[in-house]
């Protein structure tokens, strides 16, 4: 705290040293109406979740593992950008303490190709308002264990494979910090911004990728990101766009 150069966020929260899922615990409280800012934070997960329903490996001690409570008054279908937003904001944070990374879209961080970090926004809306967004992170700090780590679906790392001597409390520190500066940028309807930043990180642009959605998969050339933050993929023939929280990527 005395650390934290944020104007509100990470002001409140509350801290659990094992808890099922922190995004669950925020979504809780946002509907209690908590501080825009709060964060929940564990150091280990039981069902920490990411997409679709995957979970998220959280072993006490391992990792970092919070979520934030926000309350933007913005258009739901403007949220899964917050997504993106945190993705530059923890890619800003890394690069600062010396660490290059790429952003698998919409969500994943990569450092070398290799998963490092994934962020889960989730809302709740009603009637085209937004009542609140939850953005939780996990971030791998501590090498994981060779077997669970091979049992994920695409090549993972740790932090400390690549900062040995990282702290996770800088680390969320500027995070916020960052994370805070974009958050207010985006409530004043500047994403551009924040959207040519985030593609100077993207993963595979230029290459040849699959899209994975629930029943069918697509190959193309990740093309470009629309202005809205959606997928643009070149199959050759034609462009197809996907928004986020549709598909999942992969490298072909
Ligand atoms: P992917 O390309 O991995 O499918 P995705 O964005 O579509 O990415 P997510 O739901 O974001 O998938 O991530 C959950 C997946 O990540 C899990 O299915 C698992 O394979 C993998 N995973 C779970 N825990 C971790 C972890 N701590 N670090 C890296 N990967 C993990
Ligand atoms: C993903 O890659 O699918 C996103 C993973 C998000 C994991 C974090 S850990 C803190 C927060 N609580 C959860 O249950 N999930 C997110």
């Amino acid at each position: 705290k005395p650390f934290l150069k944020t104007r509100y966020l990470g002001h409140t929260g509350e801290y659990h040293d094992l808890i099922g899922s922190t995004n669950d615990r925020a979504k809780e409280l946002a509907a209690n109406k908590v501080p825009e800012g709060f964060l929940v934070s564990a150091n280990g997960q039981t069902a920490g979740r990411g997409r679709f329903g995957r979970s998220w490996n959280s072993p006490p001690g391992q990792g970092l593992y919070f979520s934030l409570v926000l309350y933007p008054s913005l258009p739901p279908v403007e949220l899964p950008r917050l997504t993106l937003l945190a993705g530059l904001a923890l890619a800003q944070a890394l690069e600062n303490l010396g660490v290059n990374v790429q952003i698998k879209w919409p969500n994943d961080l990569l450092i070398n190709g290799q998963k490092v970090a994934g962020i889960l926004t989730e809302i709740a809306a009603e009637a085209e308002r937004t009542i609140y967004a939850v953005v939780g992170i996990g971030i791998n700090i501590e090498p994981l264990d060779e077997e669970v780590k091979s049992s994920f679906a695409y090549p993972a790392t740790a932090l400390k494979e690549h900062l040995p001597g990282v702290s996770r409390q800088s680390l969320l520190a500027m995070f916020l910090e960052r994370f805070e500066k974009l958050y207010e940028e985006f409530k004043k309807g500047e994403f551009a911004q924040s959207l040519t930043e985030y593609k100077k990180r993207l993963a595979f642009l230029g290459e040849e990728v699959m899209i994975i959605t629930g029943d069918r998969e697509y190959i193309g050339v990740l093309h470009d990101l629309g202005e809205d933050g959606s997928l643009i993929i070149n199959d050759g023939n034609t462009v197809k766009r996907f928004a986020a929280g549709e598909i999942s990527l992969r490298r072909k």
